[in-house]
């Protein structure tokens, strides 16, 4: 998606996880935002214009050899520049201030209090409005601290022992110890607009109504008179995909559901049935002992997730040739996929399978990804305006791996059909709450344990659950079920699975677990 005319935060990469939820909440609230890797040139920053640049946390430490730094110059263009975590560090570094590594890290929420500072300019950026000057709570992860501010530069707020914001007003450069994007922190949606609105003194010209008409012409203009391959799992963002692409090209479109059998219960029949109603060619193709054969002894989750990226376009490539060679390959593939399969500056937690396992030699010659700019609430408001139904566009995430990465260990013919059902009780007893999680799921572990079932011994592997309170799937907490919810689950599962005989329920949340176990 190009938004080259929209007021754009940039969003400097240093490896932080939370980066895309820096962005999404700039978006959110109604500002453009793009990320970019942190060694991105001032030419390209100049090119961009950005009303405002936000650097982010990161791993590393600034007196590491190896570590990421940036264009001091950066802070001499008068753009606003805020920096989070890592990127107050950066900050302080670069323009002579001290970072070292704190005796303790803070980890968790903290108590951070603003200065009481007649001097300081005000509004400073964490210090207004009626409430503000008060303590509040803000979510700090780090190790390192700025023990003194560069010259020119205020401290506006510390913890209980350290350095928690500074900032030079007159030069429109900021600080924060602590995380204002995730919503652990008391305002820190507050301290965002702030930045954005009165600092950046941006207008908020970023909205969707457009987005579907601007996209379907940048679609006809990529695809012309070509013939497109969408590969559609049946999930939210390929069938927005697939509803956008039949909008622009409709005689030009094939989508292929490749049902590498790892969907849950009864779900490739679902997909088919939808999808077979719909006035669009629709195929399905049938792969299940394929890719069983593939993933034969693989027990890595990053290699299972590659062999299944490439399989999958393998049998796009066979479907197209068979269809009279078609050039272009159609993905659902949206902005949180590339940013953390194609990390530069941060460790890469999980590939996609659309985007880091695509294999080198494809034959096609163009993608076609008119979803890869925005975030998964993006998408559903983009299907909400395509008119699809409640039910599609709301759907919790399923990852493309599908079954295949909540089995532990290899996959089997015999562990599909354990996880699959007992991934269906899970799904109907959670399904009936009135107040469902944002996605809940069974694991089939490969740790056996003892049991006992109609008095003989049984050593059978563990089943988790795992259902998780979430808005963005990049932290969550785990949802607080009844114990009468838990306790139905498990003995539905034991007495209805035969090869299972314990059930346990994961509590924890993300960070430090992910939502998936692979
Ligand atoms: P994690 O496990 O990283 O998951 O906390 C965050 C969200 O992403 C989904 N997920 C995937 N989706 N391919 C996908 O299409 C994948 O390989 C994949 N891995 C995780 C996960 O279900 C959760 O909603």
């Amino acid at each position: 998606m190009s938004e080259i005319n929209k007021e754009t935060i940039l969003v400097i990469d240093f490896g932080g996880q939370y980066k895309e939820l820096i962005a999404r909440s700039v978006r959110t609230n109604g500002v453009y935002s793009q990320i970019v890797s942190s060694d991105i040139s001032l030419d390209e920053i100049k090119l961009i214009n950005p009303k405002g640049i936000i650097l982010t946390g990161g791993p590393k430490s600034v007196y590491d050899d190896n570590t990421i730094k940036c264009d001091k110059k950066i802070f001499e263009i008068g753009i606003p520049v805020l920096g989070i975590c890592y990127g107050m560090q950066l900050m302080s570094y670069c323009l002579g201030g001290k970072v070292k590594k704190g005796a303790v890290g803070e980890y968790g929420i903290v108590n951070v209090i603003p200065t009481d500072n007649k001097k300081l300019p005000n509004p400073t950026l964490i210090s207004l409005g009626k409430e503000w000057g008060r303590p509040f709570r803000a979510l700090m992860s780090h190790k390192d601290i700025v023990t003194q501010c560069p010259p020119g530069f205020s401290i506006t707020a510390f913890s209980e022992n350290n350095i928690a914001a500074i900032e030079n007003n007159q030069k429109k450069l900021y600080g924060v110890q602590f995380h204002p994007e995730t919503s652990h922190t008391e305002f820190g949606n507050e301290i965002m607009r702030h930045f954005l609105y009165v600092i950046c003194g941006a207008k908020g010209d970023y909205h969707l109504d457009d987005y579907i008409d601007r996209e379907i012409e940048n679609i006809k203009k990529a695809v012309g008179k070509n013939r497109v391959l969408l590969g559609l799992s049946g999930g939210v963002d390929s069938s927005v995909c697939a509803s956008l692409l039949s909008r622009a090209i409709p005689n030009q479109l094939t989508c292929v559901f490749v049902d590498h059998g790892f969907m849950r219960l009864g779900e490739g029949h679902e997909i088919e049935r939808i999808f077979s109603k719909k006035k669009m060619n629709f195929i399905r193709v049938n792969t299940k002992e394929r890719f069983l054969c593939k993933l034969k002894g693989i027990i890595d989750p990053e290699q299972k997730r590659k062999v299944i990226g490439e399989e999958f376009i393998r049998v796009f490539e066979e479907e197209a040739l068979k269809l009279g060679d078609i050039p272009f390959l159609a993905q659902g593939t949206i902005y949180p996929d590339i940013v953390e399969s194609g990390d530069s500056a941060g460790a890469v937690i999980k590939s996609h399978h659309n985007v880091g396992c695509l294999p080198k030699n494809m034959k096609f010659s163009k993608l076609i990804e008119p979803l890869s700019g925005l975030f998964k609430d993006e998408v559903r408001i983009v299907g909400r305006k395509l008119g699809l139904p409640k039910s599609l566009v709301e759907r919790q995430p399923f990852p493309g791996p599908g079954l295949a990465i909540r089995i532990i260990g290899e996959i089997t013919n015999e562990k599909l059909d354990v996880l699959s059902k007992v991934d269906a009780i899970v799904r109907e007893e959670i399904g009936r709450l009135k107040t469902k999680p944002n996605q809940y799921f069974a694991v089939l572990t490969n740790t056996p344990s003892v049991g006992v079932k109609g008095d003989a011994r049984t050593y059978d592997p563990v089943v988790a659950i795992r259902a998780v309170i979430t808005s963005d799937f990049m932290t969550c907490e785990y949802a607080t079920l009844s114990h009468k919810v838990l306790g139905k689950i498990s003995n539905r599962i034991t007495s209805e699975v035969s090869s299972i005989s314990r059930v346990v329920y994961d509590i924890t949340g993300k960070p430090p677990a992910t939502i998936e176990w692979e």
